[in-house]
């Protein structure tokens, strides 16, 4: 694990970086609380490494951090730079860090945006800790990441939604959620939500079977019904599944993308703990000297592992959930 001294540490900077995701405000509070409580002075950095590029940075006080706790998306806004993936963008936002005398980051988001504080760390020594803030929980490194209980339980009120028309109607749905490649949240919305199946990347649920266990439904007078569809599923996306359902079976579904409603709304409360508690974690271990790490959650225990890891090391659904979900909607 990579230390750097932080005997002098003084002043940090915290930013918000790839797609949003609820309980990132809650992480921004308590990376600047926490850090003020350990005397240090604290920085936000606007819209993620964008912002870094173009100098958009300001000192903190508690204050400016009242009210946001329970607010969905981020307060600094966030964003994904083209320019900062070259090493001229990487060196201008390292100026205008040195610039403003900050001496250590805490970078909040999802793989992506590690792979550019590792960069900053390796091209240009400033130390970075990541906080895993991603609705996808495609992290590895920690149990679950900031957003993902929030957006589980957004997609998951609106299937309940959906149900109430597929049953008034006997109709098949198809509910399209977001995870970029992974199926996390496709996983547990479908066997939350009492689907008939999931397609998700990890598994290999095929049309077939889909219809089939429709089909099984049918037989025992269960007149609706609903499917699960990662975004990124083999089958492919939720019309061409509809399709391929419609040509083997004749079974018209009627497609749902809940697409970036997903990504907003107020945090819950496991998202606000989750993120007041990485966030806390985060300015801890800079204290302690660490760097190119993230903090993460591992059986209630916070973790730091090795930004590199995090995104190289895959984090698997556990498969025996999609069996269950099947089984539990025969
Ligand atoms: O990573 C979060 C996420 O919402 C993914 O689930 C999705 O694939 C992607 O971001 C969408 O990105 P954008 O908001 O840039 O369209």
């Amino acid at each position: 694990m990579a230390k750097f001294d932080s005997s002098k540490l003084k002043r940090i900077g915290v930013y918000t970086s790839g797609g949003d995701a609820p309980g990132m405000n809650a992480a921004v509070r308590a990376v600047v609380r926490v850090g003020i409580h350990e005397k240090l002075e604290v920085f936000t950095v606007t819209s993620g490494y964008s912002g870094m590029i173009a100098g958009e940075i300001k000192a903190v006080d508690r204050g400016s951090m009242a009210n946001i706790i329970q607010r969905g998306g981020t307060v600094i806004k966030t964003g994904r730079s083209a320019e900062f993936m070259k090493p001229e963008g990487r060196a201008k936002a390292a100026a205008h860090l040195k610039k403003h005398g900050i001496e250590a980051l805490v970078c909040i988001g999802g793989d992506g945006s590690f792979k550019g504080a590792q960069a900053l760390w390796d091209e240009h020594k400033i130390p970075a800790i990541g906080v895993p803030g991603t609705i996808d929980n495609d992290v590895h490194g920690t149990d679950v990441t900031i957003g993902f209980d929030t957006a589980v339980n957004t997609a998951l009120n609106a299937i309940d939604k959906i149900r109430d028309t597929a049953a008034s109607h006997d109709r098949l749905f198809i509910v399209e959620v977001m995870g970029r490649n992974s199926g996390f949240i496709a996983l547990n919305v479908g066997l939350a939500g009492g689907a008939e199946d999931v397609f998700i990347p990890e598994s290999n649920t095929t049309v077939d079977d889909a219809i089939k266990h429709i089909q099984r439904g049918l037989a025992r007078g269960k007149m609706s019904s609903i499917l699960v569809a990662a975004e990124a599923q083999k089958e492919g996306r939720a019309y061409d599944l509809a399709e391929s359902i419609r040509k083997k079976s004749g079974f018209e579904a009627k497609v749902c993308i809940l697409g970036h409603i997903q990504r907003g709304g107020s945090p819950t409360a496991n998202d606000r703990i989750l993120a007041s508690r990485l966030g806390a974690a985060a300015v801890h271990g800079l204290k302690k000297g660490l760097c190119d790490v993230m903090a993460g959650v591992i059986n209630e225990q916070v973790v730091y592992t090795p930004l590199e890891e995090t995104y190289m090391k895959h984090k698997t659904v556990r498969k025996e959930l999609v069996t269950l979900l099947q089984i539990l909607s025969q």
